[in-house]
């Protein structure tokens, strides 16, 4: 039998980019952190446009109005040399995450999964946002160096006056260091 010179459907390439196809990154952002800036450096190198999408989680109480979340994603994203006409960034806060999705022609949700904690709260809202409207949700494995960080962390220690340079974007640090990201 003739070896295939390319088992298992590889191709030469370490990354494949998933073609002609909009991923939508969802979260609360509050405040985004370095983590959060790997998961969309991931998804920008694999999908041709993602849409980073601040949502309102009535669930947490907020540290930041949505709309400065979305200036510190903005300003997070440029710093981190994501290509800015592959990212668009927005907020969403009427009805379902899976509308705003398919509005878009977006195809998935990514998100980041650092631990087992994350796994038991995504998969059933991924298993609902299916069921609702086909939309899959991709799971990316953050850098292991960021499996720490969390938002909830950053707003701890910055309310208490502490150090969150070492988790947060340089703009977010500035803008919790000083109140304007200057
Ligand atoms: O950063 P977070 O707080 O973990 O993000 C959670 C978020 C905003 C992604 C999640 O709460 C969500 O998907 N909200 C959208 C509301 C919705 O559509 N719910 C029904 C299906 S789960």
């Amino acid at each position: 039998m003739r070896r295939n010179a390319q088992p298992w459907g590889r191709t030469d390439r370490y990354a494949v980019t998933v073609s002609n196809q909009i991923a939508v990154v969802p979260g609360s952002f509050d405040p985004p952190t370095l983590g959060h800036l790997d998961v969309i450096r991931r998804a920008a190198d694999l999908y041709d446009r993602v849409h980073v999408v601040v949502v309102h989680n009535p669930g947490k109480e907020a540290l930041l109005p949505i709309a400065q979340r979305l200036v510190l994603l903005e300003q997070s994203i440029a710093e981190a040399g994501v290509p800015a006409e592959r990212v668009t960034v927005a907020s969403w806060s009427v009805g379902l995450l899976v509308d705003y999705v398919t509005e878009v022609g977006a195809s998935v949700l990514v998100k980041g999964i650092r631990s087992q904690v994350d796994v038991t709260y995504e998969a059933p809202m991924a298993v609902v946002n299916r069921n609702l409207a086909g939309v899959e949700t991709v799971f990316l494995l953050p850098d292991p160096a960021l499996a720490l960080v969390s938002s909830s962390l950053v707003r701890q220690v910055a309310a208490l006056g502490g150090d969150v340079s070492p988790y947060v974007p340089g703009a977010v640090a500035r803008f919790l260091d000083t109140g304007s990201g200057a």
